[in-house]
């Protein structure tokens, strides 16, 4: 293990041999997306089995480890579920500000990977934050303005969008650099292990701003939905050499050190660019709702099994998968979870429970997730997607260009280049950043 990160190289061919660790063979890997997309997976497909069969372990042994637990956990949560019982655990606030969360419901966290804050800003405080938004897009004539969805992974149907392509109303900022925000990241980073070996793979106490858009669903409204996938990566995940150092235990033949809490590795490399990527290492994503939602309206829903990662990873090794396929993954798009592969997972599939204006609802970065289809939505259904994105050598790259879209209200690099907010007014400002606002943006 080398005493610090090794910096993402980008050689756009497949460069030499990573060795891992001890004796077993090494991976070829790609730090950019390979051209030849078919040839690559046989080539890590094949590497990866003959890494796994070389520990004395194969594929479908690992594989059965894997699948037994998760399987396991996978039906633990789905009678739960069909008892009634709310599988999403809920704390509350203020006994985070005070340090008083129960044990129990911080072991409920670290086992489901998710989380409903209750009451994390007051009610109050957030319909105060949606009418600011309203009164910041209707003003600078956004509706009048609007093109249409910049990107087809949110894109609807009709005029009006959903999704509205602003970062930087007062509303979104006044959130992102709050302590009260910033108590809550700290938490849930605090999940995470963020040292080993020697190096700090990230600082839980500081998060690096990221800067994402909002959702603003009408009453009224019918919608399809977001099928069920995962956001940590496509085919980068088996094919870079941080990815492959960060999943090593899944390859190596110790599948049952796989600790899906390990930021080892994963705060330092590159993702393959594409429309659907997130340049940032985030440990839990997560959005504020700006107004009540009840749970049967079109709600995230997740798979709430942080190990099932393991699952995912391993899966197209097996005999059943096409040499040249990853389960469907491939670049440029998100990674699907389909009931062609992991429909042993997506049973478990669970709702959020009804939240309120001020409640923010968080799950582990690497989780499956959906979003329900509603017809005829009862209220609103709007949110701030504001994540868990610690200070770390590769959210610290992301921080520069997130400064200069800062500056000139622009739409930040990970999204599409709409750039509505450059000339809007009301858009806050430098001088209205706080220590933490500057912190987050690499300021100070
Ligand atoms: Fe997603």
């Amino acid at each position: 293990m080398p005493s610090r990160p090794a910096p993402p190289t980008a050689p756009p061919t497949a460069g030499p041999p990573v060795p891992l660790n001890g004796k077993l063979p090494a991976l070829p890997h790609w730090e950019q997306p390979p051209a030849d997309l078919p040839d690559a997976i046989r080539q890590v497909k094949a590497a990866l089995r003959a890494r796994i069969a070389a520990s004395g372990r194969t594929v479908e042994d690992v594989f059965a480890v894997v699948r037994d637990q998760i399987e396991h956990e996978a039906g633990e949560i789905t009678a739960a579920r069909e008892r009634g019982e709310t599988i999403w655990p809920v704390i509350d606030y203020a006994d985070i500000e005070a340090g008083t969360v129960p044990a129990a419901a911080r072991d409920r966290l670290r086992r489901r990977g998710c989380l409903v804050v209750r009451g994390h800003f007051s009610r109050d405080q957030a319909l105060t934050w949606d009418r600011g938004i309203v009164g910041y897009t209707e003003g600078n004539g956004f509706f009048e303005n609007y093109r249409g969805p910049g990107d087809d992974f949110f894109g609807t149907v009709g005029s009006r969008p959903e999704i509205y392509p602003v970062y930087w109303s007062p509303a979104q900022m006044q959130a992102r650099q709050s302590d009260r925000m910033a108590r809550v990241q700290a938490f849930l980073n605090g999940y995470w292990k963020h040292e080993s070996g020697g190096v700090r793979w990230f600082d839980p106490g500081r998060d690096s701003m990221y800067p994402d858009r909002i959702r603003r669903r009408p009453p009224g409204a019918d919608s399809g939905g977001l099928g069920a996938h995962l956001d940590p990566g496509n085919l980068d995940l088996w094919m870079t050499q941080a990815c492959q150092q960060a999943f090593r235990h899944l390859f190596d033949g110790t599948v049952e050190q796989y600790d899906p809490w390990d930021a080892a590795y994963r705060t330092t490399g590159p993702q393959y660019p594409g429309t659907t990527m997130c340049s940032a290492f985030r440990t839990f994503q997560g959005w504020t709702a700006l107004s009540d939602m009840a749970h049967d309206q079109g709600v995230l829903h997740t798979v709430p099994i942080p190990g099932a990662m393991a699952y995912l990873m391993l899966r197209p090794l097996l005999a059943d998968v096409p040499d040249d396929d990853m389960c469907g993954v491939t670049v440029n798009q998100v990674f699907p979870a389909s009931q062609q592969w992991h429909s042993p997972l997506l049973g478990a599939l669970s709702g959020i429970p009804d939240v309120r204006a001020g409640d923010s609802v968080w799950w582990h970065c690497d989780m499956i997730h959906s979003v329900a289809p509603v017809r005829n939505q009862q209220g609103w259904g709007n949110v701030m997607y504001i994540p868990a994105a610690p200070w770390c050598p590769r959210n610290e790259r992301y921080a520069a260009s997130v400064r200069d879209a800062f500056r000139t209200g622009s739409s930040p690099g990970d999204f599409p280049a709409e750039h509505y907010e450059r000339d809007w007014s009301g858009r806050f400002q430098p001088g209205d950043l706080n220590d933490t606002g500057r912190r987050g943006l690499g300021l100070s």
